[in-house]
């Protein structure tokens, strides 16, 4: 496995077909089940870069945690091809440069609550894009508007890579595996199962035949606010996230809450059938991935 910190070296590295797994580190089983996913379609290329343009005012850029030398422990046994870890100097020139502006899609849920926050996860995904060149990148389901949102660009701005959503990893009682988790204290730890049990009450109200949105939506929040301080639940359509007073077809249930001063997000894709409920993917690149 090589680790290069330059686009040079980057270029270097031989490589077949090329899946790009980014990443901002402080790795955990979620995002090795995304290198495992990759590693089943071509030679696996992850890049680990906190990304200060899509961090907030008052957000936890500077606290994120960071141990390299830990990731490249989880990376190396699971013949990962190359690391990519660049600088910030190298990613952002200049502050006044170019920056991509998301669509429609990035319009509510985590994009109301974090203004500015797509705008600088396209930004840095687009120039991982062209220094990575990949064929195929894989994100995770775990934060589902990233995944439309950069699905939107890819199509819009016509870029040559294939995208996969991979499922998200849990605990086994159910909590979404996040690099944030690790700020939760025991007690916060218990009650960020608010954001799977409020999930949960949806999920059980759609296998119940409930289709009524604002019915959903307030079954979610009163679960949230019962063990959390919330800020969404939300159900809307895949994959454009428009909002329909009677669901239909693929939706998306998604909260986001604060438990202590950590802010959490997690989310179901399902789709609906006359039988019933089941998971579903957010995105479809056919063949291509
Ligand atoms: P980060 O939060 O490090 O996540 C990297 C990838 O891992 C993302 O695609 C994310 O959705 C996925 N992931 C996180 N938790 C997961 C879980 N429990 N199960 C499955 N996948 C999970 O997302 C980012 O970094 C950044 O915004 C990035 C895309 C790298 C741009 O800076």
């Amino acid at each position: 496995m090589e680790v290069v910190h330059t686009p040079e070296a980057l270029a270097d590295v031989p490589v077949g077909r090329l899946v790009f797994v980014p990443t901002m580190g402080a790795l955990h089983a979620g995002h090795l089940s995304l290198v495992d996913r990759g590693r089943a379609l071509g030679d696996v290329v992850v890049s680990i870069f906190v990304n200060p343009t899509q961090f907030g005012p008052g957000e936890d850029f500077e606290a994120y945690p960071r141990n390299l030398d830990r990731d490249l422990a989880l990376l190396e046994p699971l013949g990962v091809k190359a690391v990519f870890v660049p600088s910030v100097e190298q990613m952002y020139g200049r502050p006044d440069g170019v920056s991509v502006q998301p669509g429609h899609r990035a319009a509510g849920l985590c994009g109301g609550g974090r203004p500015g926050h797509f705008a600088g996860v396209l930004t840095v995904v687009a120039k991982l894009f062209g220094l990575v060149r990949p064929e195929v990148a894989v994100f995770g389901r775990k934060d589902a508007q990233q995944c439309l949102v950069i699905d939107q660009m890819v199509r819009e701005l016509h870029l040559p890579v294939a995208l996969i959503d991979a499922p998200t990893t849990r605990e086994t009682d159910g909590l979404a595996m996040s690099s944030r988790n690790a700020y939760l204290d025991p007690g916060e730890r218990a009650r960020a199962l608010g954001l799977h049990r409020a999930l949960a009450a949806g999920r059980a109200l759609l296998a119940d035949g409930q289709r009524n949105r604002a019915s959903l939506v307030e079954a979610m929040m009163t679960e949230l606010a019962a063990w959390t301080d919330p800020e969404y639940a939300e159900v809307r359509r895949v994959p454009d996230l428009e909002c329909d007073d009677t669901v239909t077809g693929r939706v998306l249930l998604a909260v986001a809450a604060r438990v202590g001063r950590t802010r959490l997000i997690d989310n179901f894709v399902l789709d609906l059938e006359p039988g019933g409920v089941t998971d579903a993917p957010l995105l479809d690149y056919g063949s291509m991935a």
